[in-house]
């Protein structure tokens, strides 16, 4: 900002920020008293709705650097030279507490990532998880619901949650990684973060791949146990966006070492899981994690409402050489997206310098809507035109997948070995007795809260017929809480 007096929004000088104008000394205030009405009416629309889901997040802009060739999987050019580096914003999130709920809670933690490439925005927009609650957008507003405050009470219930988590057993893997010593992560920086979904990468050939993203701390994995976040989320609710800033501040960049999973796209209709299910991992024996960058955090933001509180990321946000799965998760949020952009930020989001492309520039005929800036200037505003405005390419970004079958609100289709349950059973057995103790404790004192004994029971069902163990030991646990 330029030195000089404090103005108005017009730009006029301020005589006097301390005393509102008044008829007389000690009588009522003056309609004309411009800079006073101004000045609350602007402070009463300092806020912009917040993110329904995600809301509480801290961001940090970064370098992606391609350490592996990768074009025989996809085109994508910030992906086509070793050696070549992506400008970047990744957000950080929690998913289910509000704008200053505290930082050290259960939860996910959203990793959404934002590659400034010289084709445009790519935007993943992932976890701290591999997989997830649920298999098809239609059930996401439900179970937010659960997560979010009840309609009576307005709090989280534990009747919502675990009535919900009960009645959809798909949910039960993320459910037991969640309450697993991963589910609250020391800080941002020691965690991992993950795409997700299944998406495709083609190649100039056209040939289809489909990839699933990790990005693995380089910090190493450190989490908190129940007993110390619910200490620091009461002494210090904003661990962990200040480590996050003080880290960068002080020069020690996080980094990830970025891998991906690739599976050819004949693999999969015979693959043992149906690979576009959010509930499920392609397990690494099957498709081993190839190293292919790293990214670093290395630029706090300077004004966190511009930039992190009207960032937008949207899984639609795709590059050529980069495209959707037929995830019916991912379908659903390559709506859901934009649609909150529109509703939250405003229709010239995309525009915002933390949004709009930054190694290459939008072109597009659409205009105006609030607070257009006038960046089009007295470009025609149609295709096609004979001025020289922007054409279209004839190229998609991504390859056309085959279709068989009728129309129906059908369930994605089972795999050989696809249940509910499997892969949830798999990820306990894995865990060392120490944290298998952990995490029956973190589940029983939820399940516990219950007010309903059929809820409570069917809550524990499912993680029975995960591991009979697993079930075992938490039914005792909380059978022992509830007496
Ligand atoms: C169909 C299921 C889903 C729907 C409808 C949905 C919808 C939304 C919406 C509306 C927002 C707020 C966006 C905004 O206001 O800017 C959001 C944020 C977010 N979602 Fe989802 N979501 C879904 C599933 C998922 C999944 C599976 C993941 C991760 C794998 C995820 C990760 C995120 C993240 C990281 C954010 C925060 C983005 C940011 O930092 O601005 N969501 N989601």
């Amino acid at each position: 900002m330029t030195q000089g007096p404090l103005t108005t929004e017009a730009g006029a000088p301020v005589a006097d920020n301390q005393n509102s104008e008044t008829a007389g000394p000690g009588g009522p205030v003056l309609v004309q008293n411009q800079a006073l009405l101004e000045k609350l009416a602007h402070f009463n629309r300092e806020r912009v709705p917040e993110r329904v889901v995600h809301a509480r997040g801290a961001g940090a802009y970064g370098t992606f650097t391609l350490t592996r060739d990768v074009s025989q999987w996809t085109r994508a050019k910030f992906l086509s030279e070793v050696g070549k580096q992506t400008e970047t914003f990744l957000r950080f999130s929690t998913v289910a507490g509000n704008l200053g709920s505290a930082d050290a809670v259960r939860d996910p933690r959203g990793f959404a990532l934002k590659f400034y490439t010289e084709e445009g925005n790519y935007d993943l927009v992932g976890n701290n998880t591999p997989v997830f609650f649920i298999k098809d957008a239609i059930k996401f507003p439900d179970f937010i619901h659960t997560q979010k405050r009840d309609p009576y009470t307005g709090s989280q219930e534990a009747d919502n949650v675990w009535d919900f988590w009960g009645l959809s057993p798909e949910s039960t893997h993320q459910v037991t990684w969640l309450f697993g010593d991963r589910g609250i992560p020391a800080t941002l920086r020691h965690m991992n973060g993950y795409g997700s979904h299944t998406y495709q990468w083609n190649n100039e050939a056209g040939e289809v791949f489909w990839v699933k993203y990790h990005f693995k701390t380089d910090q190493g994995i450190r989490n908190l146990t129940q007993a110390e976040a619910n200490k620091l989320a009461g002494e210090d609710p904003d661990s962990h966006q200040r480590d996050l800033r003080e880290s960068i501040e002080r020069g020690d960049f996080p980094s990830w070492t970025v891998q991906v999973q690739i599976m050819p796209a004949a693999d999969a209709a015979t693959y043992r899981f149906n690979p576009f299910d959010l509930t499920k991992v392609w397990p690494h024996a099957d498709y081993p994690p190839i190293e292919i960058g790293k990214l670093e955090l290395n630029r706090n933001p300077e004004n966190v409402f511009a930039e992190v509180e009207q960032s937008i990321f949207s899984p639609a946000h795709f590059v050529p050489g980069i495209g959707p799965s037929p995830d019916k998760m991912l379908q659903g949020r390559l709506f859901a997206y934009g649609d909150a952009h529109r509703y939250r930020v405003g229709i010239n989001a995309d525009h915002l310098p933390v949004n709009r492309p930054h190694a290459t520039e939008a072109r597009t005929n659409s205009r105006d809507g609030f607070l257009y800036d006038g960046r089009h200037k007295g470009a025609k505003n149609y295709e096609p035109n004979s001025f020289g405005g922007p054409a279209q390419t004839g190229r998609p970004l991504w390859q056309p997948l085959p279709v068989t079958g009728a129309t129906g609100n059908t369930e994605a289709p089972s795999h050989a070995e696809d249940d509910d349950f499997v892969q949830a059973g798999d990820l306990y057995r894995l865990f060392s007795e120490e944290e298998k103790v952990r995490l029956v404790e973190n589940l029983a004192g939820f399940i516990a809260k219950v007010s309903r004994d059929d809820i409570a029971e069917r809550a524990i069902g499912n993680f029975r017929q995960a591991d009979a163990d697993f079930g075992k030991r938490l039914e005792a646990a909380v059978q022992a809480l509830r007496g």
